[in-house]
């Protein structure tokens, strides 16, 4: 069994891309099951196998604490882990080749809050795991979004200790020559680099470092339109394969 977390900031395409994906890999025979970890999410395209809002709804959270929409999540993603014992359970019934787990909108809020890390590893157990993280192409055709949202990624990378698969979403709303150039920029620092502009000695080192870190794994798809997932499944099963050399 693999879990496969899905990442990015809000608005990536993270649900849109867990049900697509989803869809996906059950055309490939694969049994997938998702597992929902956003509270405060309001309507799913899809059923999730778990969903943690069975457990702990932000919207509750907000009225039963008298709290605002952004300490209620944070309090909601706390609480989860509360309920560690029951939700364990309850996912340890799970059978499937692949677990999607769709991770909560606000990212900063599941990854750099220590309770993010123990969900995800009370959830993956011992079995093996990676990350998608979903680079939103509107936002990533700026090369100076581009290398941020990088730089996010391996800062996830590093804080969920996970291999990290970057996933280029949404590419349906790039012209082929934004697509070629962003394609370009990940596997060519010069080209970034005379995009950028003028950039200090330190951020120069960033960012050849991120590239070459990079490799090839940064994947074009279009969840809306089902493109790029044989791609991305050929990725994830090459970074499933490669075991420890990925982490
Ligand atoms: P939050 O959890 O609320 O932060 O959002 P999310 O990351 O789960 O994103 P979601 O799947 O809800 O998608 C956000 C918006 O992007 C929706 O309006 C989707 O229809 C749109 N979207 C998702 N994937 C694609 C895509 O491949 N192409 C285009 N054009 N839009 C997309």
């Amino acid at each position: 069994m693999y879990y496969v977390f899905i990442l990015g900031t809000a608005g990536s395409g993270k649900t849109t891309l867990t049900k697509n994906l989803q869809d996906y890999l059950l055309d490939q025979e694969m049994d997938t099951a998702i597992i929902n970890l956003d509270p405060a999410v309001e309507q799913l395209p899809y059923t999730p196998d778990f969903d943690v809002r069975d457990y702990v709804d932000a919207y509750e959270v907000m009225q039963n604490y008298h709290l605002g929409p952004n300490s209620s999540l944070i309090a909601s993603i706390d609480l989860i882990l509360t309920r560690a014992a029951e939700i364990k359970s309850e996912i340890d019934q799970i059978e499937a080749n692949y677990v999607l787990v769709d991770t909560p909108g606000q990212i900063e809020l599941f990854a750099y809050r220590e309770t993010g890390k123990l969900i995800s590893q009370l959830i993956r157990g011992s079995n093996k795991a990676l990350g998608l993280f979903l680079l939103d192409s509107f936002l990533a055709k700026e090369a100076r979004s581009f290398v941020s949202l990088l730089l996010l990624s391996s800062s996830i990378k590093f804080r969920l200790d996970l291999p990290i698969i970057n996933v280029l979403n949404k590419v349906d709303l790039l012209t082929k020559k934004e697509l070629e150039q962003i394609l370009a920029w990940g596997e060519n620092t010069e080209n970034l680099i005379d995009e950028l502009g003028r950039v200090d000695e330190y951020s120069l080192e960033l960012v050849n470092l991120l590239i070459e870190s990079l490799s090839s794994n940064l994947i074009p798809v279009s969840s809306e339109e089902g493109k790029g997932f044989d791609e991305l499944y050929a990725e994830i099963q090459r970074v499933i394969a490669g075991g420890e050399d990925y982490l």
